[in-house]
């Protein structure tokens, strides 16, 4: 059994193998934690590993690949997972290719909310695997946590355009988060009964401001976001910001941590009991130094409303129950 895990270095899982779970979530269900995140090694796009105490993960699956099955729902979605450009030129760009040679697109930040059909829903980030100009959304669902998700295509959310992104429920509503506006600004948009689609949009948070890496959560009947700067792979100094409820206005945003977040970037916060986890991604760079990407977990600390991290080589851990 592993004791601790240091913040920033390569986490392995049960089979000894790196985790790539990049720019993940995690959801709790039947007693685990389940995190699901970016692997952009062969063919796959998101893979989910289970864990009790967020130290000791065991692989699941490879839950969204360039095989997984696609199915048409009939709303003039892009159903490929193969892209339908040509590969970049910018080798700053990670290429990936199917069997045929195909160039495969680009799948990030994924996030998953269980809707009241007990159905797992992700959404994420779709983009063209040559550059950053689809600016689109996607959803995939499944049964289980970690079975095979079948992919329900990309589109641009009521027109929109759609990059970093977050999922987010409170009061049974669910709601999608993206930058939109050439990352200008982040929309809020509530999602519609079963979580396949958006309804409306609902709010703009912090218009103008050019916020990326949006995360969401509640804490004593109050919501919180967190949001990075848009620096591409380079980290920057993360903000946060409150409301009454997610359809509020919120604050003006507020430092959170050092300059560069300590050198991270939000992926994500969970919550134990009354403990809550920074998630987030200490990112190797662009082409293939996104492969020594790592992760830092860091318990949010509160004074009254304010949330602060400090950082510790230690990551932040949960108890096993
Ligand atoms: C970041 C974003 C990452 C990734 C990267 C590409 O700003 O948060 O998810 O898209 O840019 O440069």
């Amino acid at each position: 059994m592993k004791k601790t895990l240091l913040n920033g270095t390569l986490w392995t899982d049960d089979k000894d193998e790196p985790i790539h779970a990049h720019g993940g979530c995690v959801i709790k269900h039947d007693g685990w934690y389940y995190w699901f995140g970016e692997n952009r090694r062969g063919h796959a796009f998101v893979s989910c590993y289970k864990t009790k105490d967020f130290i000791n993960f065991s692989f699941c699956n490879n839950v969204l690949t360039a095989k997984s099955k696609a199915v048409d729902i009939g709303k003039s979605r892009n159903i490929a997972l193969v892209s339908r450009v040509s590969a970049p030129a910018n080798k700053d760009i990670l290429s990936r290719f199917d069997d045929e040679g195909r160039l495969l697109c680009n799948i990030e930040r994924p996030k998953v909310l269980r809707n009241k059909d007990g159905k797992f829903v992700m959404w994420m980030h779709y983009e063209n695997g040559a550059d950053y100009s689809s600016a689109g959304c996607a959803v995939a669902v499944c049964d289980t946590p970690d079975g095979d998700y079948t992919y329900l295509g990309s589109f641009n959310p009521l027109g929109n355009m759609s990059r970093d992104c977050t999922l987010y429920e409170e009061n049974g509503k669910a709601y999608f988060i993206s930058a939109a506006s050439d990352n200008k600004d982040l929309f809020v948009y509530r999602l519609i009964d079963g979580f396949l689609d958006v309804e409306k949009h609902v709010s703009t948070l912090f218009p103008g401001e050019e916020r990326e890496a949006p995360v969401l959560f509640r804490r004593n009947g109050k919501t919180y976001c967190i949001t990075s700067a848009c620096t591409g792979w380079r980290p920057n100094q993360a903000k946060w910001a409150v409301a009454e409820d997610i359809e509020s206005k919120f604050s003006p945003l507020s430092n959170f941590g050092d300059k560069t977040t300590f050198d991270t970037q939000p992926a994500f916060v969970f919550s134990q009991d009354e403990k809550y986890i920074y998630l987030a991604d200490r990112w190797g760079g662009a082409g293939k130094k996104y492969y020594s990407s790592a992760y830092v977990t860091l318990e949010i600390l509160f004074d009254r409303e304010t949330p602060f991290i400090e950082y510790t080589t230690r990551s932040g851990s949960l108890v096993e129950k």
